[in-house]
């Protein structure tokens, strides 16, 4: 009896109270969010239910992490990393794993570089690499989507690729061996390129002359993965289809994986030197709550990209937000502390315009 009732409900009611991401755009994409620490009282039971009933796939938002899961050589710590897998497991999620190798120095434990008190040679350095990526895509070989192999590898400045020491020690190639040996520890997994920023041409350029390189030398490279965060009133959308399309046109997949617009714009934090920051870090706008004006022009900026990522849909594989309410953003703390606004759910993990504004589109 019980199997008929649901079967006459509503397409979206059996699942919860709201239509689902998930499902709205199953024939486009996966919907998914990042998050973290599925230990008993990390998360309380609404955001439990949140993340079921509306997303397909999980980012581990940081226990994935070098820093995370072997912050000193050999000890590895597995215990958060364990607890999403089988969270993700119980409730027919997909996980896709961030990140194999984050191509900055400060994050990456100091010891992958250091031997002794001299610097690491690039034999050492790649070996240590390959150990960690054997471990880690290892044990959860099967299990995973997909990884994030490298993150952040190419330069915001007038360098190709990232100055840092995965650079002068091991050399430009660490970014292939990284693809060859994620791919020899779990052959099933897509495995992408991560990066922010690639849709501004100079950065692009880069992106697509990394990809081309990766290519040639045959790495087993799969997709990219835009990060996609946006500032409200700055969204770039001519040059994000833009990248979009040049990505696909090269074979690769793409994944928009750290979705948000920022509510409170972020980048007059670097400019100038940074002689705003004093200022800034004042600022704290919407601490009693976003208001309605900022809020419908989030809602139609969200509307305007998931048009982009619609109409692109068949270059684009997932669509990932980065973090799963307001309140859980690292925009709340990240240039400056503030109570910011970024995401399709506010702090009571209730929809907010820009869900619906979404939820509407044809
Ligand atoms: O959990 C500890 C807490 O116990 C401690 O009191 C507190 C003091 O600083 O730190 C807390 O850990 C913080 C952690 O986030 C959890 O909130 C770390 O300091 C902080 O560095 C860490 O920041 C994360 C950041 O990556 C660095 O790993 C953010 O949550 C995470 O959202 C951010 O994610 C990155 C992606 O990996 C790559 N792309 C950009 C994106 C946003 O920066």
């Amino acid at each position: 009896m019980l199997v008929l009732w649901v079967g006459l409900m509503p397409w979206w009611s059996a699942r919860g109270a709201e239509p689902s991401l998930r499902d709205k755009f199953q024939r486009q994409f996966i919907v998914g969010v990042a998050a973290d620490g599925f230990l008993p009282g990390d998360y309380r039971s609404n955001e439990l239910q949140l993340i079921r009933t509306q997303f397909g796939a999980l980012t581990p938002a940081n226990c994935m992490k070098m820093d995370a899961l072997q912050r000193q050589e050999g000890r590895f710590n597995f215990g958060m990393a364990d607890a999403l897998v089988a969270f993700a497991a119980s409730n027919h999620l997909k996980v896709c794993g961030h990140t194999l190798v984050w191509a900055k120095d400060d994050r990456t434990p100091p010891w992958f570089f250091a031997d002794g008190t001299n610097a690491a040679s690039r034999e050492l350095l790649l070996a240590r690499m390959e150990t960690h990526i054997d471990t880690v895509a290892g044990r959860y070989r099967g299990k995973l989507a997909s990884w994030d192999v490298v993150n952040e590898a190419l330069d915001d400045g007038t360098n190709f690729i990232r100055p840092s020491q995965w650079l002068s020690l091991a050399g430009e190639d660490f970014i292939a061996k990284a693809f060859e040996y994620a791919h020899a520890a779990d052959p099933g997994a897509v495995l992408i390129l991560n990066d922010y920023n690639v849709e501004q041409p100079g950065k692009r350029e880069k992106l697509l002359r990394l990809l081309r390189s990766l290519q040639e030398r045959k790495a087993p490279i799969h997709a990219v993965g835009i990060q996609g965060h946006y500032e409200l009133d700055a969204v770039p959308f001519k040059e994000i289809e833009e990248t979009i399309k040049a990505i696909h046109a090269l074979g690769l997949e793409v994944m928009i994986t750290e979705f948000d617009i920022d509510a409170i714009p972020r980048s007059r934090w670097w400019a100038d030197g940074g002689k705003y920051r004093e200022e800034m870090a004042k600022l704290n706008p919407y601490a009693e709550g976003c208001p309605a004006d900022v809020l419908a022009r989030q809602a139609a900026q969200y509307e305007q990209i998931f048009g982009i990522f619609l109409r692109q849909s068949g270059a684009i594989t997932r669509v990932t937000f980065w973090d799963l309410h307001d309140g859980r953003s690292w925009l709340n703390h990240f240039p400056w502390e503030r109570a910011n606004h970024p995401l399709l759910f506010d702090r009571e993990a209730k929809p907010k315009p820009a869900f619906r504004a979404i939820m509407a589109l044809p």
